[in-house]
């Protein structure tokens, strides 16, 4: 899994969102997340990463976070900017982690979006055959409110699709997740509906 897209794109992303969270309710989210990861062993995964922000305030949190990212372009602008921190070359299939590596935690906020729904079915079920009991997961991305299948959508960066938060939660479920919460937010200036979705492997 390439990302091409986010090569070309990413000076000008970093330019257009220079901060962690574009909404409020979103650093809520990941501080919820936190607390569920912190006492756990191992690292927390920081799954498409990009800018590195989310894996910086993490580690601000106490966690010991690492992020991985698909595009260079996306982690050179993490790597100049937090030079004191891990970030990996690697997609959310996680085979860049080695297989000692315990996962204390795994994050995915907006990078499953850009997986197509088919792949997202082999990433959730690498997941499931690779976290330990207990491990919490939270997954954010653009949703949709009616139910039924992923649909593709307009990103400006890269290949794209919103998923209804129930299709989302059952995909889960259906491989050893169980969810604990879920958030779903709007905003005006933004088409879509989002979701953070949080579950344990069980
Ligand atoms: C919208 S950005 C989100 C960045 C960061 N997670 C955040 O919350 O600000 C989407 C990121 O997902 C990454 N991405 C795209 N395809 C991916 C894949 N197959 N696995 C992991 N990350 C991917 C992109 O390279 C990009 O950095």
């Amino acid at each position: 899994m390439t990302q091409d897209g986010y090569d070309a794109m990413a000076d000008l992303y970093a330019a257009t969102i220079p901060t962690a969270y574009q909404f409020p309710i979103e650093a809520h989210a990941v501080a919820a997340f936190a607390e569920v990861a912190k006492d756990r062993d191992g690292v927390t995964v920081d799954v498409g990463c990009g800018l590195g922000h989310v894996t910086a305030d993490l580690i601000d949190r106490g966690l010991d976070a690492i992020g991985c990212d698909p595009s260079t372009g996306m982690l050179d602008h993490a790597w100049r900017t937090y030079p004191d921190l891990r970030f990996i070359a690697g997609d959310a299939t996680l085979t860049v982690l080695s297989e000692n590596t315990r996962i204390a935690a795994v994050i995915a906020r907006f990078s499953l979006i850009h997986v197509e729904p088919d792949q997202v079915v082999e990433v959730v079920r690498i997941w499931s055959d690779r976290l330990t009991e207990g491990t919490p997961v939270l997954i954010a991305f653009q949703a949709c409110d009616d139910p039924g299948p992923p649909v593709p959508f307009d990103h400006v960066v890269a290949p794209a699709w919103r998923w209804h938060p129930d299709e989302f939660s059952r995909l889960l479920r259906s491989h050893g997740f169980a969810e604990d919460w879920r958030i779903i937010y709007r905003d005006s200036s933004y088409r879509f509906p989002m979701a953070n979705l949080l579950v344990r492997r069980t």
